[in-house]
C-alpha cells in the first residue's frame, strides 16, 4: 500500500483552513482560558499548526487510547496515555485527526467530561460522517471526506507516512 501521487488535501489547503479554525476558536473562547488536548498519535501536527494559527495563549496537553478491535462495532477504549493538567474547571478543546466511527473520540469525550471541566468541546480536521456509530457533537471540522482510508499530515498507515505534508489516499 503507498500513498496517492496527486494529494487529496495538500498542505496549502489545511493551512488555510486551519487559520479560519483557528481565527473561529480564538473568537468563540475570547476571554476564556483553553487547554488543548490532541489525541495521539495522529493529532500532534493538526494541533501543533491549529495552535500556532490562535494568536493567543493556550495550553496543550495530550490523550493517547486505543479501541480494541476498532473496526467492529462497540470496540472497548482502553487509555495509554492521560492528560497530566488538571481539567476540573477548565475550557477544554479535544483535537482529533479524523473522526471515522466516532467510538474512539466519544469515549476520550466521556473520559474528559468525567473530570468535570467547565466545557469540552471537539475539533478535529477530517470527518467521514459516513461512517459514524457512536453519537458525537462535532463543534469544529476541517473537511468532510469521503469514506477512503487517508494518510499524512500526522495520519498513518501502520505507523507509515505521518510525515507527509499533504494528505493522500492510500493505494494498492
Ligand atoms: P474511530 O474510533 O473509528 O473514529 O477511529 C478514529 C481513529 O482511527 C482516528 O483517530 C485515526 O487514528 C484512525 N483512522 C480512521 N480513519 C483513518 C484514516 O483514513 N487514516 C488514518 N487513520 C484513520
Ligand atoms: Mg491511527
Amino acid at each position: 500500500m503507498r500513498p496517492s501521487k496527486e494529494p487529496v488535501i495538500t498542505a496549502a489547503q489545511i493551512r488555510d483552513r486551519t487559520r479560519e479554525l483557528a481565527t473561529q476558536i480564538a473568537d468563540d473562547y475570547a476571554g476564556k482560558d483553553l487547554v488543548l488536548v490532541a489525541v495521539l498519535k495522529g493529532a500532534f501536527v493538526f494541533a501543533g499548526d491549529l495552535m500556532r494559527a490562535m494568536g493567543r495563549d493556550v495550553e496543550a496537553d495530550f490523550i493517547r487510547a486505543r479501541s480494541y478491535d476498532g473496526t467492529s462495532s462497540a470496540g472497548a477504549v482502553e487509555f495509554l496515555i492521560e492528560p497530566t493538567t488538571i481539567l476540573r474547571g477548565r475550557h477544554v478543546l479535544i483535537v482529533e485527526d479524523v473522526l471515522d466511527t466516532g467510538i474512539t473520540a466519544a469515549a476520550i469525550y466521556e473520559r474528559i467530561r468525567a473530570q468535570e471541566p467547565a466545557s469540552v468541546a471537539m475539533c478535529t480536521l477530517l470527518d467521514k460522517p459516513s461512517r459514524r456509530q457512536a453519537t458525537l457533537d462535532v463543534d469544529y471540522v476541517g473537511f468532510v471526506v469521503d469514506d477512503r482510508f487517508v494518510v499524512g499530515y500526522g495520519m498513518d498507515y501502520y505507523e507509515q507516512f505521518r510525515q507527509l505534508p499533504d494528505i493522500h489516499v492510500l493505494e494498492d
